[in-house]
């Protein structure tokens, strides 16, 4: 080994850590796993602003937290959302996006996501609601959701809630540095299906950053050891979408939008954004 490429303190220059890892994903690549393009793997700077936007995206869920109340319209949540994005010179993801017409998705009991605000929607005693947030700060996107229980709530909606909580936490701790996806999708269907619930399957979590949805699709259901190779400086979500009946949806006929469960079921979800490193999943919103 050359000496050159070592810094007097030993450590490896950077020239020699990058060639370790294109070696390293070509182990995997040739052995037919899924590899992540250069592109998808976040510099140090690039994920500095993804967290600076994620500050921001945090912030507007706790605002929201500290609220909701029954007799609120989704539609204040709606301008609650813009205007404190907006002030803190940023814009919210989802307005104008592929036609989405408002600042942020609000779903409530049977709704899976991308419901639509409304001053028709008003939030009642006994509801689970779901916000989900997404921000654009200097051009780096974040992304992520919460559920809120709108006074008393019954026992059976609040363990779901609970349980789908815990689909992420236990999703975000089966994900290691050069393991896979699916290592992801496999923990949460487990725990899902080991309370009694299903995992939707249309919806996915997904790569984010320099754009609102990029590569990998980080599904909630599946097999360890499939999909793509989870490799430091990867950024994505994961958003788990847990039914207490069947997985089933479907897609509003009219607004386009607004996903419910086929059956009428409540369904529940919890959305953080994270970066892998070389120790594990960091959160970068929550
Ligand atoms: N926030 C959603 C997600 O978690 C995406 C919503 S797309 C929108 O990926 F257009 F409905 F905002
Ligand atoms: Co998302």
């Amino acid at each position: 080994m050359s000496k050159m490429k070592f810094r007097y303190n030993g450590a490896p220059a950077a020239s020699l850590i990058a060639d370790d890892l294109e070696r390293k994903m070509a182990w995997y690549r040739q052995r037919g796993h899924e590899v992540p393009l250069h592109k998808l793997i976040k510099t140090p700077e690039q994920i500095e602003g993804i967290r600076l936007s994620g500050v921001v995206n945090t912030g507007v869920l706790d605002l929201v937290e500290a609220a909701v109340r029954p007799g609120m319209t989704t539609a204040e949540i709606d301008r609650m959302v813009y205007d404190y994005t907006v002030s803190h010179g940023a814009v919210p993801a989802p307005l104008n996006y592929e036609g989405f017409p408002k600042s942020v998705c609000i779903s409530i009991n049977e709704v899976v996501c991308h419901g639509i605000p409304s001053e028709n929607v008003i939030l009642k005693e006994g509801d689970i609601v779901n916000v989900d947030v997404s921000t654009i700060l200097d051009g780096f996107y974040s992304d992520a959701s919460r559920m809120f229980l709108i006074g008393e709530v019954s026992d059976e909606k609040r363990r779901l809630v609970e349980v789908t909580r815990e689909c992420l936490r236990i999703g975000a701790e089966a994900a290691r540095p050069f393991g896979f996806v699916g290592d992801i999708g496999a923990a949460i269907q487990r725990h899902a299906e080991k309370n009694g619930y299903s995992v939707v399957r249309d919806l996915c979590g997904h790569g984010v950053g320099l754009e609102f949805h990029e590569e990998p699709e980080v599904a909630h259901f599946g097999h360890r050891g499939t999909g793509m190779l989870l490799v430091p400086g990867l950024v994505f979500t994961i958003e788990p979408m847990i039914n207490m009946g069947d997985w089933r949806v479907t897609v509003d006929e009219v607004d386009g939008w607004t996903v419910r469960t086929r059956d009428g079921l409540p369904s529940a979800q919890w959305e953080h954004t994270f970066v892998m490193t070389e120790n594990g999943l960091k959160v970068l919103s929550h």
